[in-house]
């Protein structure tokens, strides 16, 4: 049997420390479907296309990761996809309470499917897509938080 899993999120854009979470879980799972929403109601800085194209560059060679977009609820995208784990990252204590509530909202909704987390390295504690964009938006540098052409995007979008 084939064990998949399927890291979702909104990957506004990915950074370092999803990348980070995505190469462990890489490691434990067959397959890892990482899914991009497709918000509709959350205003994001890059389209659906571009974030799932920048999560393809950025994960070249690794064999067992596909990538894909979804809608609707998580929880009939994971059923339909064959798997049974969704994978999310936690950094710190303030990431539980709405880790906790989403996990336990999908195990309400579909009972066989298991929330598994994951620690990103310590350095990577304090990131997150929304300051990767608030740093770029003003000008700051953002090598080092994010992968290469996700640096690079950002930089075009941001010029005056
Ligand atoms: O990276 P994010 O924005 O924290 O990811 C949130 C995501 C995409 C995992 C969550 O919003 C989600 O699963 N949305 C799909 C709709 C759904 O199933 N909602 C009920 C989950 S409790």
């Amino acid at each position: 049997m084939t064990s998949t899993a399927i890291c979702p999120g909104s990957f506004d854009p990915i950074t370092n420390g999803h990348l980070d979470i995505i190469h462990r879980a890489a490691t434990m799972f067959d397959r890892l479907v990482v899914a991009v929403l497709r918000n509709t109601e959350k205003q994001c800085l890059f389209s659906i296309e571009d974030r799932v194209t920048l999560i393809r560059e950025s994960l070249q060679g690794v064999p067992n990761v596909e990538v894909d977009a979804f809608d609707g609820l998580l929880v009939e995208y994971v059923r339909a996809k064959g798997a049974r784990h969704i994978l999310r990252g936690i950094r710190a204590l303030s990431d539980f309470e709405y880790e906790f509530q989403m996990a336990l909202m999908n195990r309400r909704l579909a009972p066989e499917v298991d929330t598994v987390f994951l620690m990103p390295r310590e350095e990577y504690t304090y990131l997150s897509s929304r300051l990767v964009r608030e740093v770029a938006r003003l000008g700051g540098p953002v090598e080092g938080l994010v992968p290469a052409p996700v640096a690079r995007l950002l930089k075009e979008r941001m010029q005056p």
